[in-house]
């Protein structure tokens, strides 16, 4: 097996860590902003997906210690556009959440052939994240739509 280009790894890993925590934080800001009929499901799938965020920003962090590095305390970019509008809420988490995905592929990219346990991690992320992806283009699309909005997963 090829050896692991740890620092290259670690560098991904903290990026990753960053983009998962910045995610609990949106996913929790915009649970607070949703008004309206469907605000009940809305919320509890928005709050779902922080958690979801935290799990996967703990599982990042042990990849980090188990490497011997030190994980970052930095948050990944966080923007807030006011936004209220649920497209535009979920529009606007698909955007980071593909950006998050672009990630994983490169941790992938780094790790294939050179660690089982890291190349199954990543695949498992990008197996969780492209389904997540896959679940917000459906809500994005309106009732009796079926053409994806962003088209094929990559
Ligand atoms: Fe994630």
């Amino acid at each position: 097996m090829k050896t692991l280009d740890r620092e290259q790894v670690v560098a991904v890993l903290n990026r990753l860590l960053e983009s998962e925590l910045a995610g609990v934080v949106r996913y929790t800001h915009y649970s607070f902003l949703v008004f309206g009929y469907g605000r009940i499901p809305i919320v509890s799938w928005l709050r779902q997906q922080a958690d979801e965020s935290l799990a996967h920003a703990q599982q990042v962090g042990e990849w980090i210690t188990t490497l011997g590095a030190y994980p970052s305390l930095e948050i990944g970019p966080l923007l807030d556009s006011h936004q209220n509008d649920i497209g535009a809420i979920l529009r606007e988490s698909l955007e980071s959440e593909q950006k998050t995905l672009a990630v994983y592929r490169q941790l992938l990219g780094l790790v294939e052939g050179r660690s089982v346990a890291l190349e199954e991690f990543a695949r498992q992320m990008i197996y969780a994240e492209e389904l997540h992806a896959a679940e917000v283009d459906k809500m994005l699309r309106k009732p009796g739509e079926i053409g994806a909005v962003r088209g094929a997963t990559g």
